[in-house]
């Protein structure tokens, strides 16, 4: 798959889903009671965006980098039963989007940074780009 696909899935899927829920049992994030204690009841939630720039896993976490090998991100989950089905899809609109913006242009300037509308609809939360404007060249 293209990295520059894998680096966009990375930095920044296009809706940021944290989902809601309660913790089953008592648990611990990576094994440590004292760091990340959960009560059994407590509501819990994941962000996805907050994974794919974890220090442990990224050398530079917040970098936008094409050439990231591996690029174990988890844009799409986290390859349990739920992961994402339409993520072959949506890579290939993604690859299409960019093959189709580079036939056209070669040159993208950001010219203003993005801002962002936040749709709450109970579960998920979707963070969205609300206006990106850019000067194609
Ligand atoms: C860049 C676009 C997309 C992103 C970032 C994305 C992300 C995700 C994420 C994070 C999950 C939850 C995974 C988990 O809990 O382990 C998910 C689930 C899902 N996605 Fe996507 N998705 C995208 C596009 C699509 C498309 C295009 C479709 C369908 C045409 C789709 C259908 C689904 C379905 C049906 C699930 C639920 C799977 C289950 O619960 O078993 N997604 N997606």
């Amino acid at each position: 798959m293209s990295p520059l696909v894998q680096a966009k899935g990375k930095a920044g899927p296009p809706t940021i889903a944290p989902s809601e829920s309660k913790a089953k049992a008592k648990a611990s994030l990576r094994g440590s009671q004292r760091k990340a204690p959960i009560a059994k009841g407590q509501r819990v939630t994941l962000w996805y965006p907050s994974a794919n720039r974890d220090e442990e896993v990224f050398s530079d976490p917040f970098q936008f980098d094409i050439g990231r090998t591996p690029n174990p991100h988890l844009a799409f989950g986290g390859g349990g039963a739920h992961f994402c089905l339409g993520a072959n899809l949506a890579r290939r609109e993604i690859a299409i989007l960019f093959e189709e913006l580079l036939a056209r242009t070669r040159e993208i300037e950001l010219l203003a940074a993005p801002t962002y509308s936040v749709l709450s609809i109970w579960n998920p939360i979707l963070v969205v780009p609300k206006e990106i404007s850019v000067r194609l060249a």
